[in-house]
């Protein structure tokens, strides 16, 4: 297998599954990954990378446990919720954490919808799909590449720019990725939500969440909750920020992973001649289909 010797000192590299960049670890553990098996009582949540995964993840956990923060707070994040393509030497092996995990299991994926294991939605898995403005989505994976050594380093900010647009990043094209879950949605049990939304309406898009996996939500729980959820809180959260994740991969230094948690943050990295391009391409490639999005509250 490559890149074991991996220790954080250098990047990951990176390398082609069918047409996606993946970390080459991932790459070579492919057929693992395709062959995984999900069991009809699993529960996935289903990102393009920094669209709100991480934010989703304590929400369900939180539902899952009628509100507990001890509960939540067990381990961080990457060990609750398998993420069943990654593998970092010495520090998470999704495929092998999600096979030793109890069932009922929640699991975590990147995977665009071609590349999902074919036994998700065989065994009829609920998912849970989150979308967030690409152009926030850009600035935030940007700021996450500069920080994170599992992952290319990102270039200068002008570069980013033109890799994301032609979906030259780890999990391929956000244009594609949104749109190919947002196709398979009607076919499915995929519940697909927005972040903007998330930020909006908290209160009612949680209650979604807990509607669609089956759990009741009374007022005082939600209230919990909420505020638990909120970006400060879970920015000072070791179980829920990636602290635990060796300074020598994540650098919270050059950019915490907690960074703003904010709508239209792009506005503060978009030049003038970037956003016309960006929406000129946008209306382009978003033409075939009904998916819309906010990329500002008024
Ligand atoms: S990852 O690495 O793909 O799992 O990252 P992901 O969790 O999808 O995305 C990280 C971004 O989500 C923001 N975030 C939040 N926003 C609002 N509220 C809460 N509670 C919250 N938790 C995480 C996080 O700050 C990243 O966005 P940016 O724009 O970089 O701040």
């Amino acid at each position: 297998m490559g890149d074991l010797k991996f220790d954080g000192t250098e990047r990951l590299t990176v390398d082609y599954v069918k047409g996606i960049l993946q970390p080459t670890p991932t790459c070579d553990i492919w057929d693992q990954v395709w062959n995984f098996q999900a069991k009809p009582d699993d529960l996935l949540i289903s990102t393009y990378p920094k669209a709100g995964t991480t934010w989703t993840q304590e929400i369900v956990d939180l539902i899952q446990n009628e509100g507990d923060v001890d509960k939540s707070q067990r381990a961080p994040t990457h060990v609750r919720f398998p993420f069943i393509e990654w593998i970092i030497p010495s520090i998470g092996f999704g495929l092998e954490q999600a096979n030793t995990m109890p069932s009922p299991r929640t699991l975590k994926t990147h995977l665009p919808i071609q590349l999902l294991p074919p036994s998700f939605l065989e065994k009829n898995c609920k998912i849970i799909y989150v979308a967030r403005n690409p152009k926030d989505n850009m600035v935030s994976y940007y700021h996450f590449q500069r920080m994170n050594k599992a992952l290319p380093a990102p270039g200068t900010w002008e570069e980013y720019f033109e890799s994301f647009l032609t979906g030259k990043v780890c999990w391929g094209s956000w244009y594609d990725h949104v749109k190919g879950w947002w196709e398979a949605k009607d076919q499915h049990r995929i519940l697909y939500l927005f972040y903007e939304d998330m930020k909006k309406n908290p209160k009612h898009e949680f209650r979604k969440l807990a509607e669609f996996i089956g759990r009741n939500l009374d007022d005082k729980v939600l209230e919990k909750i909420l505020h638990h959820t909120s970006f400060d809180v879970m920015k000072q959260n070791p179980m829920a920020n990636y602290s635990s994740i060796p300074t020598e991969i994540m650098n919270h230094s050059i950019s915490p992973f907690m960074r703003k948690g904010a709508v239209g943050d792009w506005k503060n990295h978009f030049t003038v001649a970037q956003n016309e391009r960006f929406d000129e391409d946008y209306k382009k490639k978003m033409a075939d289909t009904s998916l819309t999005f906010h990329f500002q509250f008024q």
